[in-house]
């Protein structure tokens, strides 16, 4: 987040606060989970029959609507104006941002050896005075994202769970760890001592 912030992609993102904490603009989230897909992983090569693994002839911008009850269905810009759920205006600036999101985040992943298969972000309204606008919302991690390491092709994301393929927390750290954003050894953790 704070990397888009730093290239003109407006995010929620204030600052983090510790570990565990951030500190965000409240927003009005626009009822759609904004997928973008560089290869064919998942619900794409389900739906359509293409191999996991094969690249896309451009990123493919998919939505879905927000609603669990339903099981978030794939809508298009359609349903998304004829309900009403963003104006026509608000799908081109989520458009444009979901694009810039996948440029920044292809490049980032590259640089440490990873490759971006596809990503799912969400968009929020923030109101400033009488003044509106729309920023990239909720989180980018690898429950959102589908991370390929570029020379195994391992599998450094949610998928490791969703598909049974070894330890999560091994899978995550790893990323963690190639993005500077973890020490590169695991911090020694000791057990609590019983003080008298
Ligand atoms: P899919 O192939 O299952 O449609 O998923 C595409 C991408 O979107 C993948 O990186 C996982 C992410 N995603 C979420 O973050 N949340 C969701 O609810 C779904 C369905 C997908």
């Amino acid at each position: 987040m704070t990397g888009l912030n730093q290239i003109g992609v407006p995010t929620h993102f204030i600052r983090r606060l510790n570990m565990r904490e951030q500190l965000v603009r409240a927003c009005e989230i626009i009822p759609l989970e904004i997928v973008v897909r560089n290869y064919a992983a998942g619900s794409i090569s389900t739906r359509l029959g293409i191999e996991e693994g094969q690249q896309l002839p451009r990123p493919i911008v998919e939505y879905y609507f927000k609603d669990d009850k339903l099981g978030d269905p794939m809508v298009t810009e359609e349903h998304i104006a004829a309900f009403g759920w963003a104006s026509q205006q608000d799908m081109d600036d989520v458009l444009s941002l979901a694009l810039r999101v996948n440029d920044f985040l292809s490049g980032l992943m590259l640089g440490v050896g990873i490759r971006l298969i596809d990503f799912k972000i969400e968009v929020g309204r923030i109101y400033d005075g009488d003044f509106q606008r729309l920023v990239v919302a909720d989180e980018i991690s690898p429950d959102s994202c589908r991370l390929w390491d570029i020379n195994s092709g391992r599998k450094l994301d949610k998928d490791v769970f969703r598909r049974d393929l070894g330890s999560l927390t091994d899978a995550y750290s790893e990323v963690a760890r190639r993005l500077g954003v973890m020490p590169n050894e695991p911090t020694q953790m000791t057990k609590p001592k019983l003080i008298n």
